[in-house]
């Protein structure tokens, strides 16, 4: 596995195994959820891991995959056993391809799974790790670090695609639809957390797969590169989903969310807390003259001893990331300028009032 040494010392429980999710039918047996509590995963330390079930089509849809490191493969077998569904009679759904969500890709399409549903992330290309370091001017010490750079191939996407069999993956899009166990999960496109992220809704059930689009955590989208519009594109969207009825939310690291007051509450904390962090983010540096990504990452780092070198490489690659889309989204939303020096970086600064 690439990467490997981001990926140690994990370990991982299953807390819950295919239990129901709101109200069942006779006719179907709808949603079933697991959840997994992960220890020392630098992304997340709980995934919750949902499949619909039909039971009269003898069915079985898995939202996202899991990953043999993170949650193990073997649920995934255990699960069509209980459910008395064979893997021929699967298909996937990715959210999006970070680790945690489609690890076990090739081991669903291997094992007889018919297909895996996704919208294609980014080409990789072996070139975007030194423009990365380039357009965010990241420290010779980065520059040099086997595991920073191992770690940006990871976001990157570099094995995304490891032993998949391609032939029995399909691109999707808005207005592609899955009918399953009662529902109609129309694909809506949701680039914020990744640029490929899609969630599933059924408008008229108001029932939202959110994989991570919602997510309980402070404000911040990571980019990779300049011009994605991550942040941008996240707002509004949050903005979009406020504004659904929506009486049920499956999220991939939180319980699932019930009741429309309960779910406008979650959504609207979360715009709101979007909507505040930009200006207040923008208060905080202005004054900190034009400046890098890198040199952000680092200014925000100063209150530690060592400063960003207290982060391991693999994390100063994540504050970095976490940097460039700050500040990408700062100049997309006209609050700075930004301008591309000669060696390739990206300097940022605050527009000037006449
Ligand atoms: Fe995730």
């Amino acid at each position: 596995m690439l990467a490997q040494s981001l990926f140690e010392n994990i370990t991982y429980s299953f807390d819950t195994f295919l239990q129901a999710v709101g109200k069942e039918t006779t006719a179907t047996q709808g949603i079933k959820h697991s959840t997994v509590s992960v220890k020392n995963f630098f992304m997340a330390n709980r995934i919750d891991w949902y499949c619909f079930y039909d039971k009269i089509a003898n069915h079985v849809l898995f939202l996202d995959t899991g990953n043999p490191v993170i949650t193990g493969s073997r649920f995934l077998d255990k699960t069509l056993q209980e459910l008395t569904v064979s893997w021929e009679n699967t298909s996937v759904f990715l959210t999006h391809f970070h680790v945690d969500h489609s690890g076990n890709l090739a081991y669903c399409l291997d094992r007889g799974s018919n297909g895996a549903y996704f919208i294609a992330p980014d080409a990789y290309d072996d070139s975007l790790v030194s423009q990365f370091l380039s357009w965010t001017r990241s420290s010779d010490a980065i520059r040099c670090d086997e595991q920073a750079c191992q770690h940006l191939e990871l976001l990157f996407g570099k094995d995304y695609f490891d032993g998949v069999n391609l032939d029995k993956c399909h691109h999707v899009g808005a207005g592609d639809a899955f009918d399953i166990a009662g529902y109609h999960l129309e694909v809506l496109p949701t680039p914020g957390h990744v640029s490929e992220h899609a969630c599933l809704i059924d408008y008229e059930k108001g029932h939202l797969v959110a994989g991570d689009h919602l997510i309980y955590a402070k404000p911040g989208t990571m980019q990779l590169k300049p011009d994605q519009h991550l942040m941008y594109h996240y707002i509004e969207s949050i903005k979009t989903l406020d504004s659904y009825k929506l009486s049920s939310v499956l999220m991939s690291h939180h319980d699932p969310l019930f009741y429309s007051a309960e779910i406008h509450e979650f959504i609207h904390h979360t715009w709101k807390s979007y909507e505040d962090f930009l200006p207040n983010f923008h208060e905080r540096i202005k004054n900190l003259g034009p400046i890098t990504v890198y040199g952000l990452a680092s200014a925000k780092a100063n209150q530690y001893p060592q400063g960003i070198n207290t982060f391991a490489p693999s994390a100063q690659i994540r504050r970095i990331a976490l940097m460039f889309g700050s500040l990408e989204a700062l100049y997309d939303y006209e609050l700075m300028e930004r301008r591309l020096d000669d060696d390739g970086a990206y300097v940022y600064f605050t527009k000037r009032r006449l």
